[in-house]
């Protein structure tokens, strides 16, 4: 008698329950695309209100606003209510200023942001996306946590991390460590408004081919001058971290410069591994 309710029970597990809705909303507020089957799914304000709503208590990292910020589950749109193709673990946040923002589907699932068209009872003017600082404590220390309030939510694009941005800072073998930092540094602050090797955003220009026309000092000039990621207060990371953003761009620009995708350049002259070189003293 028992075995037909358990049967039961594991249909209704597999069974996929309510999807995003296929309509031609008469304005679009965010689409869903990317890896999704059966996507682009674009939608309006009232399938965005129809979809399950959640609040969480927040910190604006960027306005330093205090709320209850109010909206759709974000887990909703990007993964209980889609199917994704195989492989898409992050979701890039497009945003009205063309950054592009990849948020992991884990953390999604995890902390339960909020794709927020309201914060203490007052409609917002674009939608923001609100994580729960008060209530998960991590969340204020992490460095990317600032990155992940996205402003101006336009799109959702479910993609497979390597294949994107893994592959985007991918650091040639041979290059040397100063670029790896670079990669990091790069991937934390940079990737989200330039793009290099296809990934990326594009509220700033392309950067994958920036070492042919800039030095690293110019580099550096140009970011203690104020660039936006550059640092987060009034102290200046200094000009061997901008060495390295410039000896991972260079290593791209030299992979880009083979014309074969998934061909390391040739080895080039890194700064970071000159100087070095120029500190130690010659062996005898
Ligand atoms: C909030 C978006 C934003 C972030 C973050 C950002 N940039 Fe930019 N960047 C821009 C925009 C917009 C421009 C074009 C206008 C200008 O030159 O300021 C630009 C221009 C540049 C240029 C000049 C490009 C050229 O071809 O002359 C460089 C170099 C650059 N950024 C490097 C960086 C680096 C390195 C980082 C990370 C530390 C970074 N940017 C982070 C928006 C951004």
């Amino acid at each position: 008698m028992r075995k037909p309710t358990v049967l039961l029970l594991v249909l209704a597990a597999c069974s996929s329950g309510p999807r995003l809705p296929h309509v031609t909303p008469s304005e679009t507020e965010v689409e869903v695309r990317g890896a999704v089957k059966g996507g682009p799914y674009p939608l309006g304000r009232a399938e965005l209100a129809a979809l399950p709503q959640r609040s969480v208590r927040g910190l604006d990292p960027e306005s330093g606003r205090a709320a209850t910020w109010e909206g759709t589950a974000l887990a909703a749109l990007v993964s209980d209510r889609v199917e994704r193709t195989r492989g898409a673990d992050v979701v890039i946040v497009r945003t009205r200023d063309r950054r592009a923002v990849p948020v992991p589907l884990t953390l999604v699932r995890q902390l339960q942001p909020v794709l927020a068209d309201r914060a203490d009872g007052q409609p917002l003017p674009e939608r923001v996306i609100a994580w729960p600082t008060f209530d998960q404590r991590g969340l204020e220390t992490d460095p990317r946590a600032r990155l992940w309030w996205a402003r101006g939510v336009v799109a959702l694009e479910l993609a497979n991390s390597f294949t994107t941005y893994g592959r985007a800072l991918a650091v040639p073998d041979g290059a040397a460590d100063g670029a790896r930092l670079g990669a990091d540094r790069f991937g934390a602050r940079c990737i989200g408004c330039h793009r290099v090797r296809k990934a990326g955003g594009e509220a700033g220009p392309n950067l994958s081919r920036l070492t042919d026309r800039m030095t690293a000092d110019a580099l550096y000039a140009r970011m203690r001058a104020g660039h936006p990621g550059w640092s987060d207060g009034p102290e200046d990371p200094g000009p061997a971290a901008a060495r390295q953003v410039w000896s991972f761009l260079r290593a791209v620009a030299a992979f880009e410069g083979t014309g074969a995708a998934e061909e390391p350049g040739p080895p080039e002259k890194d700064p970071v591994e000159e100087e070095r070189r120029r500190e130690r003293p010659p062996r005898p």
